[in-house]
């Protein structure tokens, strides 16, 4: 009781620094308590250093630690942690000083222990503890401030703050890297390690030499796989290697700006930057970009899916391991089996073996057994089932593989993608009676239930299965390899205009003009382009238009193009996305005789611009309604897979938008009837758009100008004539004649009763885009659709089509 009460004493003749007076340093004598707000704050006042509990209103530790955050920025966002693997869990007695040795020392002084220790060897006990503006804490010998000691910028946590190095001293053998936290709420070192190995940053699991993902070399002005490094507008790069050291740097150009790079939980290299406007960080960069390309992430027994959100989820007959882990982000120990094997308990004599559940369309683990070539599925699975290790199998090009123990990076492909798809049919192993628990799942297109039970028919399907993944070829192996495309470097870059002039050579290339502005080709580099538009009449003031960049270049999905930055300097505001060679959806349907787009394409592009709209509808933060769909705004890439171009345009252009596109329009063929009748306008404006679109990609022709001729004298408009020769059951007449027959009637039915659907009058009668997608991929089927009365009485009234009486009737 005495000791504890004189060790009290000893806590309070320490001269604590008022927070008020703002101190950036502490000298022998001094410190900060824990569990009171005491702070150091650099002398500029952007950075703060003291102790903090981490979490958020429902997830608190009671645990304290000491660190540094932004001062300025009310979200306590800890860039540096002393003690991340060592929290104090009891305050009462615990300060911030230096020790009678010199060093900076966190003290339990209840159990006189010593909780963290900047340990080094110092032969004079006047040291100064000091707080930088850049953010470094520094132990500086009291009688020379350029005598340093030690920094908190040599041991940093999983925050990379401008002027802070990431590489190796190459005299002491000192390492800089970042190590992610363990969850959203614990600090202690995680998973992923970010650092510099000779000329390249990568990033790596804790522990192991693999690497998923690589900035590529340094070519003595980038990183040879993020380019984006030469726009210097807000950010000046610096790698050095000389005889003493080396490492990357970086220097923030305009020191007003709040910003960091973060080694996140979910292994991803992130750039975050303060936004004053909206009060929170806003990311602007992500490395990998996709999220599943992450080692690991989900843990074991897992599927991955960059498409969905949550990215993870159990395989069928798994349940969460850890809840509480998974919910704080850490997936690490993914999930488990809910049945046992049968193999090997004593059930398995009387008869009963393990089943398989096939997973298709899935990048496969890596870690394979291969158990050889011209092995047929059947002996693929025998020879799995014979050993209680086995947990899953796969057999692509008669080739079987088998994987024991855990599954780990096992990605959900998507189907249509692109051609270079590497999806697979992975077969787990699961407990029988797990199988006949099985709802009916659409998924499972082949079983193997019991080797007696395959059928001829069955073996036949495998075979076309197999057969489809050869065409479909390339099926590399998960290598965790690097990313060397320097279209993957992702993000959204602030260019200065004229950087964009000289790409652009000086806006002489033009791509096309739409109703917000010219598109220009650019040249980011010999070979990597860009399409930069210059908006015209955009009214946002810089700081809204910069935060509705940010928020709209987040929105990422395969079939969406994607933004990469913008400019935005005075009046000019200017985007530049991604560059699609292909061009737009119209030439290819209505323009160019050379390229007949085949039916397999057009049914391909119908469901991946559903799947982009049904994205931006239903899987954004907040609901984006495109507003002017049409095959202008649809463009395609090499491989022809459809991506929507000018979403978020309400957002960049400001309130006026409504107002801007409609009197920007020539046609009005693909405005929903709400626009005219002035009723507030809603996501089903797109699904109209969207269905007009189909149409025409079934015809091959424009709605808007081409009548349809049938029979004698009697001109109708094409929708309405389709809607009526789906009633007659007569699809195949409405098909494009430049495909020559070559259509699948079947699709072509699908597509006419979408399309008729989408069109109808009154909005609650059409579809929601997910529903329109379920369609498309088969998993659901939609009634015959009626006539849509308000464009029937249109055209028997008018011979026009009905832009003209639409557009007429708004005035
Ligand atoms: C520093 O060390 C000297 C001798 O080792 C000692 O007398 C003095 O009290 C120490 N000063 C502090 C502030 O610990
Ligand atoms: C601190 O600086 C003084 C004067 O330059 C020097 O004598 C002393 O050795 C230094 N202390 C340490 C620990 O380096
Ligand atoms: C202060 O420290 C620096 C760096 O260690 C050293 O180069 C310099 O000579 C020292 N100055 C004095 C006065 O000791
Ligand atoms: C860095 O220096 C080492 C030797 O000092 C050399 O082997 C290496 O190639 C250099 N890297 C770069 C990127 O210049
Ligand atoms: C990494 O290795 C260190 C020491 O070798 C060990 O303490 C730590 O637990 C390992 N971490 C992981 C994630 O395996
Ligand atoms: C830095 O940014 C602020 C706010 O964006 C701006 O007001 C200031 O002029 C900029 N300073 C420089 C040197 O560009
Ligand atoms: C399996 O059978 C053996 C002997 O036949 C018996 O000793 C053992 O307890 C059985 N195990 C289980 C899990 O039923
Ligand atoms: C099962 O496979 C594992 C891994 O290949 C091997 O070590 C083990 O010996 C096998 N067991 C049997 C019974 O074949």
């Amino acid at each position: 009781m005495l000791l504890h009460l004189l060790l009290l004493g000893l806590i309070f003749t320490l001269q604590i620094p008022a927070s008020s007076a703002a101190i950036d340093s502490i000298a022998p004598g001094q410190g900060l308590v824990c569990g009171v707000s005491d702070k150091l704050v650099s002398l500029d006042g952007k950075f703060a250093l003291g102790f903090f509990q981490p979490g958020s209103m429902s997830h608190n530790t009671l645990n304290w630690y000491l660190g540094i955050w932004f001062n300025k920025v009310p979200k306590i966002t800890p860039v540096w942690v002393a003690n991340r693997d060592d929290p104090i869990t009891q305050p009462a007695l615990v300060s911030f000083t230096i020790s009678q040795d010199g060093n900076l020392v966190i003290l339990d002084q209840a159990t006189n222990s010593m909780i963290w220790s900047s340990r080094v060897s110092i032969r004079t006990n006047t040291t100064i503890g000091m707080l930088m503006n850049n953010g470094n804490l520094v132990l500086q010998n009291a009688s020379n401030s350029s005598d340093i000691l030690w920094q908190s910028f040599d041991h940093p946590t999983n925050t990379f703050l401008p002027g802070a190095k990431i590489g190796r001293d190459k005299v002491t053998g000192l390492t800089r890297r970042l190590v992610s936290k363990k969850n959203l709420i614990d600090p202690a070192r995680g998973r992923y390690v970010y650092e510099l190995v000779p000329n390249e940053l990568i990033l790596k699991l804790l522990n192991s030499s693999v690497a998923y993902w690589s900035s590529g070399e340094w070519n003595g002005q980038y990183f040879s796989s993020i380019p984006e490094m030469l726009s210097r507008s807000l950010i000046d790069f610096k790698f050095v290697n000389n005889t003493n050291e080396e490492y990357f740097t970086f220097t923030l150009l305009n020191d007003t700006m709040i910003m960091h790079h973060l080694l996140d939980v979910s292994g991803q290299m992130k750039t975050l930057i303060w936004d004053e406007v909206s009060q929170d960080w806003l990311g602007s960069y992500s490395n990998p970009k996709a999220q599943c390309d992450v080692y690991a992430l989900c843990g074991p027994f897992t599927v991955c899916d960059d498409n969905s959100a949550p990215y993870c989820s159990c395989m069928k007959g798994f349940s969460i391991r850890s809840p509480e882990d998974w919910e704080q982000n850490d997936r690490s120990r993914g999930c488990m089996r809910n049945t046992p094997l049968n193999c090997g308990s004593n059930r398995s004599t009387a008869g009963v073996t393990d089943e398989f559940y096939s997973l298709s369309n899935v990048k496969l683990p890596q870690n394979a057994d291969n158990i050889g070539a011209a092995i047929s599925a059947r002996e693929c699975a025998e020879v799995c089932l014979r050993n209680c290790s086995c947990t899953a199998y796969s057999c692509t090009d008669s080739r079987c593989s088998i994987w024991h123990e855990e599954l780990l990076n096992v990605k959900q492909q998507h189907a249509d993608t692109t051609d270079t798809n590497d999806g697979a049919v992975l077969y787990l192993r699961l407990a029988a009676k797990e199988m006949q628990t099985q709802k009916p799942d659409r998924r499972v297109a082949t079983r193997i239930l019991s080797a007696a039970i395959v059928t001829a028919l069955g073996l036949l399907a495998l075979i076309l299965l197999v057969l489809l993944l050869m065409i479909r070829g390339n099926n590399r192996d998960w290598s965790g390899g690097t990313l060397k495309n320097p279209q993957d470097g992702g993000g959204i870059i602030a260019f200065r205009y004229i950087d964009l002039q000289r790409a652009t050579r000086n806006f002489s290339e033009k791509l096309g003009a739409g109703g917000f502005g010219s598109v220009f080709k650019a040249y980011l580099t010999d070979s990597a382009t860009m399409a930069v538009k210059r908006l015209d009449g955009a009214c946002q003031g810089e700081k809204q238009f910069r935060a509705e960049v940010t928020s709209v270049g987040v929105i990422q999905h395969i079939n969406l193009v994607r933004l990469i930055g913008f400019c935005c300097e005075g009046e000019r505001r200017l985007l530049a996305y991604e560059h699609m060679p292909n061009r737009s959806l119209d030439i290819h349907l209505f323009q160019d005789n050379n390229t007949v787009l085949n039916w397999c394409t057009r049914y391909k592009i119908a469901l991946g611009v559903a799947r982009g709209l049904a994205y931006l509808h239903e899987s954004c933060q907040d609901l984006i309604i495109h507003c002017d769909i049409k095959p202008q705004n649809i463009l395609l890439d090499t491989s022809f897979v459809a991506k929507i171009a000018d979403f978020g345009m309400a957002k960049l252009i400001g309130r006026d938008f409504s107002r801007v596109l409609t009197t920007a329009r020539g046609t009005a063929g693909y405005l929903a009837p709400e626009w005219i009748s002035g009723v507030a306008i809603t996501a089903k404006v797109d699904v109209y758009g969207y269905g007009m679109v189909l149409m025409e990609i079934i015809s091959g022709r424009q709605n808007s100008f081409e009548q349809y001729t049938v029979g004698g004298d009697c001109v109708v408009f094409f929708p309405v004539h389709a809607a009526q020769m789906l009633l007659e059951g007569d699809v195949a007449s409405l098909v494009d004649e430049k495909l020559s027959g070559d259509v699948n009637l079947e699709e072509a039915e699908r597509l006419c009763k979408v399309a008729c659907w989408c069109i109808q009058d009154d909005e609650f009668d059409r579809p929601t885009m997910g529903d329109v997608v379920r369609t498309l991929e088969g998993l659901s089927d939609l009634d015959t659709p009626p006539v849509p009365r308000l464009l029937q009485a249109i055209t028997r009234r008018s011979s026009h089509p009905p832009s003209t009486y639409l557009s007429n009737e708004s005035e």
